[in-house]
């Protein structure tokens, strides 16, 4: 470990040095005055002085330093079958033209975009060309219905909206403007202007006055330059689940943002400028912020937008396809993708069918890495598969093995070990660190890193509330795990309403908060149950109120039906059982970790605090007949 251990040592005893080599990397209009300002804690700021914009840094420099003709994008499409490559040339000429398009529209440095797009090139040109002007956009993911898409539009105020006509998940052709415009109904803030790329397979109605064709735009438009924006400034807002109906927006700046990536790039992924990168994930989610927009862009890599799921499309072998045709090095994804691949061909017969010798890595992220998923994958790729954790927050990873630094011996179950930058600590709940082999909180000591959150949009004291106040000095994850004698972290999970289905982050207080709008509803806790293919799926309990007689049938398509309506088909909410009371601590507190524990057959200890033991007792027979555990 020694060269790991030099390096995290010294980025934990003297981040100025370590983070400023790093900086030193990227191109800055003016440089930093200070490499990290703590003069105002619990909050610190990276790089504060200097200026730079990240368009530049992830487009224009390549094209100025001879990588113009260099492959920047590869869009493979299964769904449209297409493939089509872009340069960094042609990528600066589409962002420069489409940074026009929202400068006449009169966005401009500090305003904020919300975009509404599948996985299409343009969703990088929009992102890329809001970062060219100083705006920061919010991307929201596209399955999240028109309420969710209401929610950030209120809470971002954007001026303008940037959408395609619609996205074709697997064989479904999916509509997106009458969900942009129902969203827009809802809202209080009404954004000024919509801008539509029209798609071949989907064509949307455009409302005049408001409503402008992406295509008709771009031909008249005049190439806009890249705008100096502080370190500081915010590069967009990325709104992720938290406990309840509001989600968080979680803020990323722009220079500590560039400097973390393009360090990540090198350091743990091991992969350097003009290797082809491919995040199989969703512009929506961090992952495909990070790694699939900003981090190879910036380190100069290919990346691939692929459009398109790792089964289906139109076979368990489309991962190895992609890999084998596009020559790529490193490729990171969920492990639910891979346990999705492995139902459908457990000896991994597809991947004889291509040439994978160009494949060094596989990345592994979003949720915990079941270790039967860990050996399965290793043994039919035969390359390191690499455990990381990390969240929407920090932006990147916060435990990994680092490849680019030292490869370390893998323990299956574990992420490996700190990233250089992430002091991470494990604490009981009255904040005392706890030896080695001892499960607790997981947090990190102040300072995070560079790229991590800063704050929260427009909410400093929620920021401070949500992450700092736990743990003084700390930054709270919200997982709960342990280290191992050897400083291995092992993550074991979410301690709050958080839950991951797929890969994606929701929020079971968020769905609650739907289920008990329904008339007959009197009280109800949603939680999250095992899933052999999708890791966790929400299942939710309900009480009726006194009088009202459902069919449960009737109860669980009314509440599929809402979920879906308010949240979106990406909660994956199917099950439902009505039940006559549900456990509850002396307080009134909803015991739904117990009933978690019960659902997935986990041994569990009777809580101190609960009012009815009884209760335990029916809703395991209720849990029985729905199929938990075992499912
Ligand atoms: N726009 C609109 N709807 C979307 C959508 C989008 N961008 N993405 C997903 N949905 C819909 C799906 O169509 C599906 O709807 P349905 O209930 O009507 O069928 C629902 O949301 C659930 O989608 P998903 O979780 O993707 O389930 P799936 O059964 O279609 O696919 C997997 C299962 C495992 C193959 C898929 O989840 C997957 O590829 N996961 C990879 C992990 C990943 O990308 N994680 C991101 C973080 S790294
Ligand atoms: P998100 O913000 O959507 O990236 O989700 C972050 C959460 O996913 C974390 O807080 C963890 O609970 C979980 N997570 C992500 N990666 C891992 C991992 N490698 N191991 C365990 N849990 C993970």
């Amino acid at each position: 470990m020694g060269k790991y251990s030099d390096l995290f040592t010294q980025s934990i005893n003297d981040p100025e040095s370590f983070w400023g080599e790093a900086a030193e990397q990227i191109d800055w209009y003016r440089k930093w005055d200070r490499v990290i300002d703590n003069t105002n804690p619990p909050f610190f700021r990276w790089f504060t002085g200097g200026e730079m914009n990240t368009c530049h840094n992830a487009v224009d420099r390549h094209v100025e330093n001879g990588r113009g003709d260099q492959v920047a994008i590869i869009y493979d499409s299964p769904v449209t079958d297409t493939i089509k490559k872009y340069t960094y040339r042609e990528l600066l000429d589409l962002t420069a033209n489409f940074a026009g398009v929202l400068k006449g529209l009169g966005v401009s440095k500090g305003d904020t975009v919300i975009i509404y797009m599948p996985m299409i090139p343009q969703a990088a040109v929009a992102m890329l060309a809001c970062a060219r002007l100083g705006a920061i956009h919010s991307v929201v993911f596209g399955g999240f219905a028109a309420h969710e898409l209401a929610i950030r539009i209120d809470h971002s105020k954007p001026k303008v909206i940037v959408c395609a006509s619609g996205a074709i998940e697997g064989k479904k052709i999916l509509e997106y403007k009458p969900l942009i415009d129902k969203a827009i109904e809802l809202s209080d803030h009404k954004p000024e202007k919509c801008v539509v790329f029209q798609r071949s397979q989907v064509s949307a109605t455009l409302k005049p006055g408001r409503d402008y064709d992406w295509q008709e735009l771009v031909k008249t438009a005049e190439p806009a330059p890249c705008v100096p924006v502080a370190a500081t400034d915010p590069l967009y807002i990325l709104y992720t689940s938290g406990t309840t109906g509001m989600p968080k927006g979680v803020v990323r700046d722009n220079g500590g943002h560039a400097v973390a990536l393009n360090w990540s790039m090198d350091n743990i992924y091991n992969t350097r400028a003009g290797d082809v990168f491919w995040a199989a994930s969703d512009v929506g989610w961090v992952v495909g912020h990070s790694y699939i927009i900003y981090g190879p862009l910036i380190k100069g890599c290919t990346t691939i937008i692929y459009e398109g799921k790792p089964i289906g499309t139109p076979d368990p072998g489309a991962f190895w396809r992609v890999i084998s045709e596009h020559n790529v090095k490193v490729l990171f994804t969920a492990p639910t993708a891979f346990r999705a691949i492995k139902k459908e061909d457990p000896t991994g017969s597809y991947t004889k069918k291509y040439d994978l010798s160009c494949f060094k890595y596989l990345f592994l992220a979003g949720e915990r890495l079941d270790p039967d998923t860990y050996h399965w994958a290793t043994e039919i790729l035969k390359v390191p598969v690499i455990d990381h954790w990390w969240q929407t927050e920090t932006g990147w990873p916060i435990a990994a093995n680092c490849m680019g630094i030292e490869p370390l011996p893998i323990k299956p179950g574990s992420p490996t070990v700190p990233v250089p930058g992430y002091d991470v600590r494990i604490l009981d709940d009255a904040g005392h660190e706890l030896p080695a082999g001892r499960e607790g909180n997981v947090v990190i000591k102040l300072p995070l890193p560079p790229g991590t959150l800063p704050t929260l949009w427009l909410d400093d004291e929620k920021y401070k509330k949500s992450y700092l106040s736990h743990f003084k000095g700390y930054y709270t994850t919200s997982d709960g795990g342990y280290k191992d004698e050897d400083g291995y972290v092992y993550v074991m999970g979410r301690m709050d309403d958080v839950i991951n289905v797929a890969g994606h982050r929701l929020s079971t207080g968020a769905m609650e908060e739907v289920i008990a709008t329904h008339p007959g509803v009197a009280e109800c806790a949603v939680f999250g149950v095992h899933d052999s293919i999708k890791g966790q799926i929400p299942i939710g309990l309900v009480v009726l109120k006194a009088g009202v007689d459902i069919e449960p049938s009737t109860m669980t398509a009314d509440l599929v039906g809402m979920i879906r309506n308010e949240i979106g088909p990406i909660a994956c909410y199917k099950e439902t059982s009505i039940v006559k009371r549900l456990p509850k601590t002396r307080s009134g507190k909803i015991l739904r970790g117990t009933m978690r524990a019960i659902a997935d057959g986990r041994e569990y200890r009777m809580p101190s605090t609960i009012d009815d033991p009884t209760i335990l007792t029916e809703i395991t027979e209720t849990l029985g007949g729905m199929g938990y555990p075992g499912k």
